[in-house]
């Protein structure tokens, strides 16, 4: 079958507070020069959730030059500030992002349809509260979003935690009940977008590609620069490019392509 042409453009772990402004001006030349359908931010906005990490990433959010989704990370939570953690986790967030943490935020362009998750989590029973988890009530939000998609648009889930992990990244953990997850969105959604693990690569997971970016402008570099995605869908095929920071400018360094076997249903190649 044949859909029609989307452009994603796919940053996260921004990271505000630790973010390097010339990098983050290069992305945003890049970012216009691109000319995306919409933008994907997969989360880890703020380095501590400062308010003043947040004004700076609500300054940077306005300066998109497209539609863009935007989910939470980990980092915008008040880390080790526990009475704020618990009492009143998401309210820099609401006052300064403006979207509900808790509800599934969509993003409707030509020829898609995006659902945003917030997998980051006040406390977990284990010692490492930097996992995140997606559960039932959000997995059934999401699917009811796609209910209403057109029959060729090109169904997204936005999330911060991965739904596959390299060897590099296996000590961080996939998203807490991600084979619930994969389960339920097989056949359902074409591309699973994701951070945190500031490495940038992709894959086919149960016929979903699962897409995930690097550190976009900050300078928490996990062994390799600076990056974001752009992914294209033109028909049956899609591209996920990897643009890399060179020191001057964006530019791309790695292309992985996809086919459509089915609907909602890809593979490499
Ligand atoms: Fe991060
Ligand atoms: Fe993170």
């Amino acid at each position: 079958m044949t859909g029609p042409t989307v452009r994603i453009a796919q940053l996260s772990d921004l990271h505000f507070g630790r973010h390097l402004p010339a990098v983050a001006e290069a992305l945003l030349d890049s970012l216009r020069e691109v000319a995306p359908t919409m933008i994907a931010i997969c989360g880890d906005l703020t380095q501590r959730a400062r308010a003043g990490e947040f004004r700076a990433a609500r300054d940077f959010l306005d300066r998109l030059p497209a539609p863009a989704l935007v989910v939470p990370g980990n980092h915008d939570l008040p880390g080790w500030r526990l009475w704020s953690r618990f009492t009143r986790p998401w309210r820099r967030w609401r006052r300064h992002i403006g979207t509900d943490p808790h509800g599934a935020v969509t993003c409707t362009a030509d020829g898609v349809l995006a659902v945003g998750v917030n997998t980051a989590r006040q406390w977990g029973l284990h010692p490492d509260w930097s996992r995140g988890r997606i559960n039932t009530r959000q997995l059934a939000g999401i699917l009811a979003e796609f209910d209403r998609a057109g029959p060729t648009d090109l169904r997204v889930v936005i999330a911060h935690h991965p739904f596959l992990l390299t060897p590099a990244g296996l000590r961080r953990g996939l998203v807490g009940r991600s084979g619930l997850a994969l389960r339920r969105l097989h056949r359902r959604a074409d591309l699973l977008l994701g951070g945190h693990i500031h490495l940038a690569y992709s894959d086919v997971v149960d016929g979903m590609v699962v897409a995930q970016s690097g550190t976009a402008i900050s300078d928490r570099l996990k062994g390799e620069p600076n990056s974001y995605n752009v992914i294209d869908i033109v028909g049956d095929e899609l591209t996920v490019e990897t643009r890399h920071f060179d020191g001057t400018a964006f530019t791309a360094t790695t292309r992985h392509r996809y086919r459509r076997q089915d609907r909602h249903d890809w593979q490499v190649g």
